[in-house]
């Protein structure tokens, strides 16, 4: 469009095909509010503003944008749910003000691309017209609202599902619900709009088949990519457009050199960053702000949000992993637990079962199986044997462990914190360490053991004579 347009996108409806408490804009696909999608969209254009048009659950959907830190955002209020039509009608004043024109929204269309907006401008100001549809042709355009041509190609109707004839259900050019407008013509047409029959609501459908009948024609615009127009009014729709998501960015991350073995099957968040040459097996999900390194390999189920991942690290399947450092060359899992805090340091290996928290792990130190590390320090190839447990909470606060460079703790032992465990020490398995061991010791912490010979032989006399007796009795 020459001429400057501002943006709005309608956000005010419930979405009661969603069945939910919440506002339909403000459920997931891809990892992002619908809402967001839709946003992120119209500020990648340069316009004379973008306004949200906000009604249900108002406050929850600015917080949300405010969340994701759109700064230049409007908003404007509808005070009910009175059909589209309505929703820019409330908000007139503004909108006029704003930009001779106007390019309309739905919050409900995640998948739309900004170069797709972009192509629909320049069509619309190629045309001249005073308005224009952006249009798809769908196998099943069940729901939508269908295009009605004129003989001349220009849009006659847009004829909603609930309104059409047998024959216009059969239209397969749906309406997307994104339109170019000259303000003023828009608004003095939506005067003359009437509540549609059947719900009660202001269609802003309706526009279209009043401006073409006062000579003023409107062009349609068939989307070039009909997958990118779907609005989400349920649940099953969701679904889709979160699987279409989804696959969008795996595809980005394997055209950058990440292997993803069935792709359909993981969940990677957009703001998730991943080096080339990694693998990821199926079922991998990548969450938040997670960052994995080059030539890492991630197995199956692993669970990675919000954590830093240096090159060359192995994950092994089902580990679960967040808010946590792994430096280059460590390995976890299977069946880690990784909490916040947890820092893994380069070439030290987490195994199976062991659950760090707030604790860092240096160089070459092991944890192989069955341990829990909390609030701890352990040093640099230090050997934490199987069933190995910090004690690190009193019931009111938090202690620290430590446990220096080349320590041994023995399978089984309890190190009750705060505690230290020096340099080289040896914790024989199965202690109870509650004082520190100074470097080099060997600390045993545990009963002695007593063998009583014959026990179990004298024991099974004795109770064998004793039913005896109890049977003589009966
Ligand atoms: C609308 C179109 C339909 C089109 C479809 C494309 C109308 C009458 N119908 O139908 O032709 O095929 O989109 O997806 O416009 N909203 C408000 N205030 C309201 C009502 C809705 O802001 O009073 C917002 C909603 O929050 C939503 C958007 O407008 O983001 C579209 O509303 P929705 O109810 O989903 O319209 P559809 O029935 O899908
Ligand atoms: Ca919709």
């Amino acid at each position: 469009m020459k001429e400057r347009f501002a943006i709005v996108i309608l956000a005010a409806g419930q979405g009661t095909r969603f069945r939910s408490r919440r506002a339909k804009v403000l459920h997931s696909a891809g990892g992002r509010t619908l809402i967001e999608h839709v946003v992120r969209a119209a500020t990648q254009l340069s316009s004379a503003g973008v306004f949200v048009i906000v009604g249900y659950q108002a406050e929850a959907v600015k917080a949300e944008l405010q969340r994701a830190s759109f700064g230049r955002l409007r908003y404007l209020h509808q005070p009910e749910p009175r059909g589209t039509g309505h929703a820019l009608l409330v908000a007139r004043g503004v909108l006029q003000r704003a930009a001779p024109s106007l390019l309309v929204l739905c919050g409900d269309t995640p998948l739309l691309t900004p170069q797709t907006l972009r192509q629909f401008l320049k069509f619309h100001a190629a045309t001249g017209c005073v308005a224009s549809v952006l249009t798809a042709e769908l196998t099943d355009p069940t729901g939508y609202g269908r295009i009605v041509r004129a003989a001349d190609g220009c849009v006659a109707a847009i004829v909603e599902q609930k309104s059409a004839s047998a024959s216009e259900q059969k239209i397969r050019e749906i309406n997307t619900g994104i339109y170019c407008f000259r303000s003023k013509e828009l608004f003095s047409a939506l005067q003359h709009v009437t509540a549609d029959p059947i719900t009660q609501e202001y269609y802003l459908t309706d526009v279209v088949g009043l401006l073409q009948k006062s000579g003023q024609p409107v062009a349609a615009f068939p989307a070039p990519d009909a997958g990118e127009v779907a609005g989400i009014n349920n649940r099953a729709e969701l679904a889709r457009a979160d699987a279409l998501l989804r696959l969008r960015k795996a595809r980005e991350l394997m055209l950058a050199g990440v292997t993803i073995h069935l792709p359909e099957t993981v969940r990677i968040d957009p703001d998730v960053a991943v080096g080339a040459d990694t693998e990821l097996e199926p079922g991998v999900s990548l969450l938040g702000r997670a960052r994995i390194g080059k030539d890492c390999h991630i197995g199956s189920g692993c669970v990675i949000a919000d954590s830093v991942i240096a090159d060359h690290v192995t994950i092994r399947p089902y580990s679960v992993i967040t808010e946590s450092r792994i430096a280059s060359g460590a390995s976890v899992g299977p069946f880690a637990h990784l909490r916040p805090g947890a820092d893994i340091g380069p070439e030290a290996r987490i195994g199976d079962f062991v659950e760090v928290k707030q604790a860092r792990v240096d160089r070459g130190a092991k944890a192989m199986h069955l341990a829990y590390l909390g609030d701890a320090h352990i040093g640099k190839n230090v050997n934490i044997g199987a069933g190995t447990i910090t004690v690190n909470y009193d019931g009111v606060s938090k202690h620290k462990t430590v446990v220096e460079d080349n320590a041994f703790i023995g399978s089984g032992s309890n190190l009750i914190a705060p505690v230290r465990v020096g340099r080289n020490a040896f914790v024989a398995a199965g202690s109870t360490i509650t004082d520190e061991v100074p470097a080099n010791a060997l600390a045993i912490a545990r009963g002695r053991q007593a063998n009583k010979p014959g026990w179990v032989t004298r024991r099974r006399k004795t109770k064998a004579s004793a039913r005896k007796g109890a049977s003589k009795h009966q």
